[in-house]
């Protein structure tokens, strides 16, 4: 029996509900995370809460929640469900009560609800690649926050399957932002180029890691933005995120990315990669 967390309580999933006018499904207002587990340990889940910290500061919502009392509970639900090698998905939302846009006066109690999701690393796709789709990006101007209102990046990932894409980078005005569901990188003549962490991407935790893997090695990691010719002529593509990790992208929009072959550059922070997930795993 699947086990889910409803604020500090484990419940049957059956028995998991939310209300009606939750403000998470009336209007969106709430904030979420992901976290993966590797042979049962959470990678970077320091990381993954204090950002998770950060989206409810910045959207006003009050918690009383910690980094180690949410790594707990992520523990808890994780052994519940017997969750090895997967992730956890948590959504805190501002709470339910009668609509009205403002926030609640007085506030009311914010509500959690977290579940588990069993996940074979994606071992083929991490070996030869994949495709992504170039669209425009009709976001907010504040990506930064990881909020649950997620419908431009749902209609871009949409408009990726429709044409057999795992990804669809996103740009504003030609300057390539991030994925649906992934940061963005182009690989050009040993540097590796990404989106600054502003208002326009969120800062992935993965994008992280691949910063601290370009600090080891020397690779220069140049927070510039770049366009969309930029990214298609480069010599490598990357995209990554918690689940996808370090992904090859062997072609945009239906053109080869390096006669479509995985380079070297990808392949050194995909090892680097691993290394982290030795070390930062808990
Ligand atoms: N998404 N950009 C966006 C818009 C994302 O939704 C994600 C992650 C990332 C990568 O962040 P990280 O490396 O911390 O996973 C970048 C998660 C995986 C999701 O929504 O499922």
């Amino acid at each position: 029996m699947t086990k889910i967390l409803v604020n500090d309580v484990l419940v049957e999933e059956q028995d998991a509900k939310v209300a009606y006018n939750d403000r998470g499904y009336n209007f969106g207002d709430g904030i979420y995370e992901y976290v993966r587990l590797y042979d049962n340990k959470l990678f970077t889940a320091k990381e993954h809460f204090e950002r998770l910290l950060r989206s409810a500061q910045e959207i006003g919502l009050d918690i009383d929640y910690t980094v180690e009392s949410l790594t707990e509970l992520v523990r808890k639900l994780a052994e519940a469900n017997g969750v090895t090698d997967g992730g956890v998905y948590m959504q805190i939302t501002r709470g339910a009560a009668p609509r009205d846009h403002a926030f609640p006066t007085p506030p009311v109690a914010p509500v959690l609800t977290a579940f588990t999701k069993s996940y074979e690393r994606p071992y083929e796709e991490l070996k030869n690649g994949v495709s992504v789709v170039t669209t425009d990006d009709v976001r907010w101007l504040r990506c930064d926050i990881k909020s649950l209102n997620l419908l431009g990046n749902v209609l871009a990932k949409e408009y990726a399957t429709k044409y057999n894409a795992e990804e669809a980078v996103q740009h504003r005005d030609g300057i390539v932002t991030e994925g649906a569901s992934s940061n963005v990188y182009a690989i050009k003549d040993g540097v590796v180029h990404t989106h600054p962490a502003n208002n326009l991407i969120l800062n992935g935790i993965t994008r992280r890691v691949i910063q601290w893997i370009c600090d080891d090695e020397n690779i220069t990691f140049n927070e510039e933005p770049f366009t969309v010719e930029f990214l298609k002529a480069a010599d490598e593509v990357i995209i990554s995120s918690t689940s996808a990790e370090v992904m090859p992208v062997v072609t945009i929009d239906g053109e080869p990315v390096n006669g479509g072959q995985v380079g070297p550059i990808t392949r050194q922070l995909q090892e680097g990669f691993e290394r982290y997930i030795a070390s930062h795993s808990h």
